[in-house]
């Protein structure tokens, strides 16, 4: 039994690592424990093939199909779903997050993503006002001599745009190469440079604190280099009006002398992984355009409606949460591989594991006790049909339980290429099968293959602005709906913040020789033998 999801937990009154929860005392809890030990020894294989399995295990909104068939469950633990889900609060914490209140507790904050993807009539006038200054200062490079546009960000002011920026590639709409940014590794941005010309580059520092020190340094190198290579002194008005920022701290942005009129503002309601559709989506808007990206957010927005107004088990964020808890909880499942059929999607698991991880890898809840259940799964992937070749024997012959998420765009970009499509398609479908199925070791014991194996498949009509912007919004509200099941605060990340404090130590021994533990000194003080 792993010790992250155990049946009954022992409890000790005083000690603070084992004092209960809420979430284990719940009967239904204990009910999904004793249905999961049943459906344990199910035959997937025999669940699958059942008349109306599909018509009863999938989910349609628009051009997006969310099929679950293939999971171990039954009429039953539907119900038991919807159970947990409504004894958890989950209509609550709805209502709290999309009214705005301050569910954020521990940066009294509130969470309102959502708002930034509502209809323009629905936005309070500063968010249309800042709405609008996004699609005016875009258009305006749009329509400029400006050839090469650099953001310069990391984390959630990178990974959505990124992602984004490749899964929409063919609705690009400008023959401006823009580049991302994110990592202080100076060969980064260095690689970047060399494809810029100074005489017509942009740099968007997107930072919404504007204190992450890997931003800032590039945007001093940036600086730097423009600087040399237009031959201007560093705090010329020209080097300076080569510069935007989207930040939440448009005062700190002035202080490196970008101008007012080049800052685009974001509110500490939005949090950095659940931003890209704020300003911080500049560069989309730039690539794509206002009205492609109007579209994106619209896609979204549809989302929301449905998250908000519809039954559990018909809900599609609220059933790939619940599904995950099951595997997560109850049959160990604590790694969640996402496949996406798609080569534009290649970064699409990047930037969900800051979005899922970031969010829920937590192991204290919302009264600040320490959890004894399993939380935040382990996000990881790749494209297929690449991974087929790469860590595919692993999910087929090994004996980890590992969560299965396919993604599979149906149509071509080219209609020219459909056969060549369905040939991916038909891989996606024949590995699923497989996971199934299995096969047995009869003839060769090395080829057993348990099967057995359950997972998710999303199909997405095809790649557009608007089917992305449902996708990304199905993701967010799944994450927060597993976050008010284990009774996380899903928007802070506060794990994060150590590590970086330590590193500013590190660098005081590795440039000034200041004190600082063994292990990282005598490291110092190998790495200082070959820099010298
Ligand atoms: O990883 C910590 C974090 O604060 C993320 O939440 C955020 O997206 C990233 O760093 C970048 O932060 P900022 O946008 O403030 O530079």
């Amino acid at each position: 039994m792993s010790i992250l999801s155990p049946k009954k937990i022992e409890i000790k009154e005083n000690n603070l690592w084992h004092r209960e929860n809420e979430l284990a005392k719940m009967p239904v809890w204990q009910k999904l424990w004793h249905h999961a030990e049943i459906l344990a020894n199910a035959n997937l294989y025999e669940m699958c093939d059942e008349p109306g399995r599909f018509e009863a295990c999938h989910l349609k909104l628009d051009e997006l199909i969310f099929d679950f068939s293939r999971q171990k469950i039954n009429h039953e633990t539907m119900g038991l779903f919807s159970e947990l889900a409504e004894l958890c609060g989950l209509k609550v914490a709805i209502d709290q997050m999309f009214s705005g209140e301050k569910i954020n507790h521990t940066e009294n904050r509130a969470v309102k993503h959502w708002l930034l993807r509502s209809p323009d009539a629905d936005l309070p006038k500063a968010v249309l006002a800042e709405r609008n200054k996004l699609f005016e200062i875009a258009e305006k490079i749009r329509v400029s001599e400006i050839t090469d546009v650099v953001n310069l960000g990391i984390g959630g002011s990178d990974l959505g745009p990124v992602m984004v920026a490749e899964a929409l590639k063919p609705y690009w709409d400008t023959d401006i190469s823009v580049h991302f940014v994110s990592n202080i590794d100076p060969a980064a941005l260095d690689d970047v440079l060399n494809k810029c010309r100074p005489e017509s580059t942009l740099f968007i520092v997107s930072s919404k604190s504007f204190t992450t020190e890997e931003t800032l340094e590039n945007m001093t190198r940036a600086k730097q280099w423009l600087s040399e290579c237009l031959n201007k002194p560093i705090q010329s008005e020209e080097l300076n009006n080569c510069f935007y920022a989207v930040t939440a701290k448009s005062e700190s942005a002035q202080k490196y002398h970008i101008h007012p009129d080049h800052i685009l503002s974001i509110w500490d309601w939005v949090g950095g992984r659940y931003s890209v559709w704020s300003s911080i989506g500049l560069p989309l808007v730039i690539l794509l355009g206002k009205n492609q990206f109007i579209e994106f957010l619209a896609g979204a927005h549809a989302v929301d409606t449905h998250f908000c107004n519809t039954p559990w088990h018909q809900n599609i964020p609220v059933m790939m949460a619940l599904l995950g808890v099951w595997q997560n909880n109850f049959f160990e499942a604590h790694t969640q591989a996402v496949i996406p059929y798609s080569d534009r999607l290649k970064y699409f698991t990047n930037y969900l594991q800051q979005l899922d991880m970031e969010s829920n890898g937590k192991s204290v809840d919302t009264q600040g006790r320490n959890i004894d259940y399993a939380t935040g799964a382990v996000v990881w992937g790749g494209v297929g049909t690449n991974v087929q070749h790469a860590f595919f024997q692993l999910l087929h012959q090994s004996k980890l339980p590992i969560q299965l998420d396919f993604i599979m765009p149906i149509l071509a970009e080219k209609s020219e290429h459909q056969s060549t499509q369905n040939k991916l398609i038909a891989n996606g479908l024949g590995q699923l099968k497989a996971f199934v199925e299995g096969q047995s070791g009869n003839s060769k014991p090395a080829n057993f293959m348990e099967g057995n194996k359950p997972s998710n498949v999303f199909f997405i009509k095809k790649l557009s602005p608007k089917n992305m912007g449902m996708l990304i919004a199905c993701y967010e509200h799944k994450v927060f709906t597993q976050g008010v099941i284990w009774n996380l605060n899903s928007f802070d990340q506060p794990g994060v913040e150590l590590g970086k404090k330590l590193a500013e130590g590190v660098l005081e021994a590795v440039t000034h020789n200041a004190k600082t533990d063994n292990l990282t000194a005598q490291a110092i003080q190998l790495l200082n033998s070959w820099v010298k």
